[in-house]
């Protein structure tokens, strides 16, 4: 790994959330996610299972993570599983984990050869009443892929009929929700790569410049801060593609006169960092791109003003969009009569096609509510976006924000913002 070594109490705490949620006499087993085949005899770069990450900081392929609270022999209340050490393997694929680094990342003290867990099972299995077992719950895309998470549990339903069943990703999705101060501080570092990422940017930037030269700045300044790569493909837009919200391709041209819309955030230590900024190509913003980009702003500043515990991901939503509707009459984009028709109040959504904010943590789009209230520890983007055909013209600024007792923190705090800032952050180029 890139990173420098992680405070292994961040997986310690994570475990012992998981654990207090658990029931009486019951294991929990996590399994790590398939190694994907490309075509021929490669493999797509390996993406550990975010939930196992987050028990564990074990980014390792075959990995497993056993939690028995429970168990009479203490040894066995947590177990790492891993793969053996292989020297045939480890001459084509590099080293594999000892067991003592495994101890230093997670925290766990025993650790288990993968070829040896039937035997570990047949010993503990049946002294657990319920089995925790997980799979990826969400509700708002479908998987229909068997991966290997479907095939344990059919795997071990088959060979344990009689054990009760639990649903390990129900307490996930309340725990991963809230970021512990730990986790913050990871996250944190992935900022503040971001933040000298998009300032080389505003630097690089000026007309001619294709948007993967950006791009390639970008990826870059993240790999030489031991930054993971990206959290996600970076969206580049310049012009009109800035309408297109997951544009990736970035192979165009950035013209004198546009904007660019730049979503990008480094992966540091597992966790992401998501930001947008929309600087303009040569520097200046016209006084039209400066009215929009106020508008944006302001419903930027306004979102964040009432994220705070209590209000709903969905309530919220429809605040800020009350607000984004105030903007759009203001910067000529509604009228009041379009506003005043029957399902008026979504007359925004023709220039604001996106949710305003969503969890973030190891995965981009992380797991935590969107229709009960939100809570202190929770960590979320804030993203309104104005896009607009007729003028060929996309905006969105979003930042991190982390949810205190009776407000938020806005950690992308020091990051250029307003027009007079991004303007002078690109006056050194
Ligand atoms: N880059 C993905 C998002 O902002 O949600
Ligand atoms: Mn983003
Ligand atoms: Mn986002």
């Amino acid at each position: 790994m890139k990173y420098l070594p992680l405070d292994s109490t961040i997986f310690i705490n994570n475990r012992s959330r998981f654990v207090a949620g658990m029931q009486p006499n019951s294991i929990a087993i996590f399994v790590s996610n398939d190694e994907f085949p490309k075509n021929g005899d490669a493999i797509h770069k390996f993406k550990q299972s975010s939930d196992l990450y987050w028990l564990s900081g074990i980014e390792q392929e075959d990995s497993m993570v056993l939690l028995f609270p429970d168990c009479v022999d203490a040894q066995y209340r947590e177990v790492l599983v891993l793969v053996r050490p292989n020297e045939l393997k480890e001459k084509w694929d590099g080293k594999r984990l000892r067991a003592k680094e495994a101890i230093a990342i997670a925290g766990i003290k025993t650790i288990v050869w993968l070829d040896t867990l039937d035997a570990l099972l047949q010993t503990w299995i049946h002294a657990a009443d319920n089995i925790y077992l997980n799979t990826n719950e969400n509700d708002r895309k479908a998987s229909h892929i068997r991966t290997r998470e479907y095939r344990f549990i059919d795997e071990m339903k088959a060979t344990y009929p009689l054990h009760n069943y639990y649903r390990s990703a129900k307490l996930l999705k309340n725990l991963r929700g809230i970021k512990t101060k730990e986790e913050v501080t990871v996250l944190q570092q992935a900022i503040d790569i971001t933040q000298k990422t998009f300032e080389r940017v505003c630097r690089f930037v000026k007309s001619g410049v294709m948007e993967y030269e950006i791009e390639a700045e970008i990826v870059h300044e993240f790999l030489r801060n031991r930054a993971t790569g990206e959290a996600y493909g970076s969206i580049i837009a310049s012009g009109d593609r800035a309408r297109t919200l997951h544009y990736v391709s970035n192979s165009e041209e950035c013209k004198d006169g546009e904007l660019i819309l730049m979503d990008f955030g480094a992966e540091y230590g597992g966790y992401c960092a998501d930001l947008t900024r929309t600087i303009p190509v040569n520097g200046k913003f016209s006084d039209r791109q400066k009215e929009v980009y106020n508008a944006c702003l302001a419903i930027h500043n306004y979102a964040k003003s009432i994220l705070k515990p209590g209000i709903s991901v969905i309530d919220y939503t429809e605040k800020v969009g009350e607000e984004a509707t105030k903007q759009f009459v203001i910067i000529g984009l509604l009228t009041e009569e379009e506003i005043a028709k029957e399902d008026g109040k979504n007359a925004y959504k023709k220039f604001l096609y996106h949710g305003i904010s969503h969890h973030l943590g190891i995965d981009v789009h992380d797991l935590g509510t969107r229709t009960e209230p939100l809570k202190a520890g929770m960590l979320l983007t804030v993203e309104p976006g104005i896009y607009i055909e007729a003028e060929q013209m996309g905006i969105r600024i979003e930042n991190n924000v982390w949810l205190t007792e009776d407000g938020n923190i806005d950690l992308m705090n020091n990051i250029p913002i307003t027009v007079e800032e991004i303007e002078a952050a690109m006056a050194y180029r």
